[in-house]
Order: structure tokens, then C-alpha cells, then sequence
């Protein structure tokens, strides 16, 4: 039977949160169930470096930290092959080929990129290896020949860079060995912070991580934003943009006794204390036996799997690159 190749990858840039689990790897999880599908999942340090190159040892160290989260939620390395971008070189070298295929306008032009420019205030001064991420990021996606890659709303702009780079280099060489991709947009959406901005984030500080001790999840439940002027127990309460009520939506396990507070809440008679109380209750279940798998896995494991699966993904981005080379005509001595 012929798999489909699934890909994701994640910046390590510090320990998975609550947006990550719901975001993405709930849908890994399932997805590495399904026997029509083959999964990758990418630690991404040579990106992670391109916005981090003057603290390596913040990416270096982050590794191992989002390996543990991945194999504590349940990412199975017997089904998924997890590997470090930076250990498979070959995807180096694909993305010289592919610069050919991208100008400089186009890339300054990639919304995606260009948010970030703004956001990290590079903008009268690009560093060419960050403005060259979404080149990187198709050999990421080509390499393995990957036909869906499961990401959020904000990457689409990167997978429509990578499959016109697919195309131009196939009609460049009259070819059809690389394959554009499919992006598949997580229906939950992102996760908005316990502060209720936009996005759970680790930079904003304002995550529940999945290695968060018991004390630190209930502090930052009880620091959640909830509806400012329900004052008193008895005032009717707002549940839009309560992000306790987010929280329950994405995380509590019974529909309809979310709903039933929620009428309460609304009508009044219910307080912020005990909403939280019940949302504390639900992460602390959710996340303890996570926190609990984490510590059994030994930093020895952890690098064996990696190196292991990383070699495996090897193999497969070798044959990919001698394919590519091929094609263009590079090849001297045999
Ligand atoms: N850009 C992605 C992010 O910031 C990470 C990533 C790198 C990726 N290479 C990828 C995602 C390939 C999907 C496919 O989250």
C-alpha cells in the first residue's frame, strides 16, 4: 500500500504548551494511527537558529525538552519519525537549489515573513538566512515527499512558497519528481493566552506548558482573564472572550456540563473562583499523568530514539537530493 507522507515540524524554542497540544498534537497522535499515512515530525533547530542564531544553547537545549513533550503526550516513535532538521544535511543542500527558484521580492512579499520582520524589528537590516526560511522549509517538505503538512492558519503562506518552488524547478527541468503539498489547517484554531491575547506563546509568557508543575497551572488558571465587570458572584457574567470558558470548551470532557455553567455564569450566580476552580481540576487531570511520562524517559533514550529516527529520515532525504541532482545534471563520476 502506498502511504501518504505526513510532515510537521516545531521551532524548538522552549517546552510545548496547552496551544501546541490542541493545535497540533492531538491531530499528530491521530494521524500516526492511521495506516494510510506515514508521519514525520521535524524539530526544527536550523530554523529555530535563524531568528536564535546568537543562542544556540536556548535552541540546543529545547530539543530535548520538546522531544520529552513529544513522547509524553504519546507521539510514537515506532509510528512517527521524529528527527532533527539540522542532523539531516541534505536539506541544506536542497535549499541552495531551490533559492534559484525564489526572488528577493517575493520572499520580502510572504505575509508570514513579513509579520515576523516587523515583529522582531528586522526590518532595516534582514539577516538573508531568515528571510531564506521558506526556502529551508521546502526542502523540508520536499525531502520526503510529503503530500499533507498539518499546520496552522499562519504557515499557509509558507506552503504556497514551497509549491511554487515545486513547480518551477519541475518545469525548469521538465520533471515531476517533486511533489507539492497539501496543508491541512487544524480546526481548533490557536489557543488564546491565559491573558486572553491572541495567542498562547511562550515569549508573551502567558502558556500553561505541559511540564508546568501542579502549583504553577493553578496560579496561571487563577491569573486567567475573565469578564471584568463581573464583579459580584450574583452579576450576570460574559462567557465570550472569558478564557476560562475557552479553556473549558478545549480542554473539560463533558459538552454539556460546560454548557450548564455557562448558562449559570451568564445569568448569574456563579463566581470566577469556582469556574476556575473546575478548570484547574480538569488541567490537572489532563496534564498529570503527561508530566508524570516525562520523567521516565532517561536523556540516553531520548538520544538514541532521536538518532535512530533522525538516520532513518536521512536515508530518505539522500535518495530525494540524489534524485534532484540528477535532474538538474549534476553528476560527474559514474
Ligand atoms: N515554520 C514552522 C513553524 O514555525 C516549523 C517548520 C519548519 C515546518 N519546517 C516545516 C512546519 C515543515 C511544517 C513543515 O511552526
Amino acid at each position: 500500500m502506498m502511504q501518504k507522507v505526513v510532515l510537521t515540524g516545531d521551532r524548538p524554542s522552549g517546552k510545548l504548551h496547552l496551544g501546541h497540544y490542541v493545535g497540533s498534537l492531538l491531530n499528530r497522535i491521530q494521524l500516526q494511527a492511521e495506516e494510510t499515512y506515514q508521519s514525520y515530525v521535524m524539530i526544527a533547530d536550523t530554523q529555530a537558529l535563524t531568528d536564535n542564531f546568537e543562542r544556540p544553547e536556548k535552541i540546543t537545549e529545547s530539543v530535548f525538552d520538546i522531544m520529552r513533550d513529544y513522547l509524553a503526550v504519546g507521539i510514537d516513535p515506532e509510528r512517527t519519525t521524529i528527527f532533527i532538521q539540522s542532523q539531516v544535511p541534505e536539506l541544506a543542500e536542497l535549499t541552495v537549489y531551490y533559492l534559484n527558484f525564489v526572488t528577493l521580492s517575493r520572499l520580502e512579499r510572504n505575509p508570514t515573513v513579513k509579520t515576523e520582520l516587523a515583529q522582531k524589528g528586522f526590518e532595516t537590516s534582514i539577516p538573508v538566512g531568515f528571510l531564506c526560511y521558506p526556502v529551508s522549509q521546502t526542502a523540508d517538505i520536499t525531502a520526503f515527499k510529503t503530500e499533507l503538512v498539518p499546520v496552522g492558519e499562519d504557515q499557509l503562506p509558507l506552503i504556497e512558497q514551497s509549491n511554487e518552488i515545486v513547480r518551477r524547478f519541475n518545469r525548469t527541468y521538465n520533471t515531476d519528481i517533486l511533489k507539492e503539498a497539501t496543508p491541512l489547517v487544524s480546526k481548533t484554531g490557536r489557543l488564546v493566552g491565559i491573558d486572553g491575547r491572541a495567542k498562547a506563546s511562550k515569549s508573551l509568557n502567558n502558556a500553561i506548558f505541559l511540564s508546568d508543575s501542579p502549583e504553577d497551572i493553578r496560579t496561571k488558571v487563577f491569573a486567567m482573564f475573565t469578564d471584568p465587570n463581573h464583579v459580584r458572584v450574583s452579576d450576570p457574567g460574559r462567557v465570550e472572550g472569558n478564557v476560562v470558558f475557552t479553556y473549558l470548551d478545549a480542554f473539560h470532557t463533558d459538552f454539556e456540563e460546560v454548557a450548564a455553567l455557562k448558562a449559570r455564569y451568564q445569568h448569574g450566580g456563579l463566581g470566577d473562583t469556582a469556574i476556575k476552580e473546575i478548570l484547574n481540576a480538569t488541567l490537572q487531570t489532563l496534564l498529570e499523568p503527561i508530566r508524570e511520562r516525562r520523567q521516565t524517559f532517561t536523556h540516553k533514550e531520548l538520544c538514541d530514539i532521536l538518532q535512530t529516527s533522525t538516520h532513518a529520515a536521512r536515508r530518505v532525504a539522500q535518495q530525494t537530493l540524489e534524485e534532484v541532482r540528477n535532474t538538474i545534471g549534476l553528476r560527474y563520476f559514474d
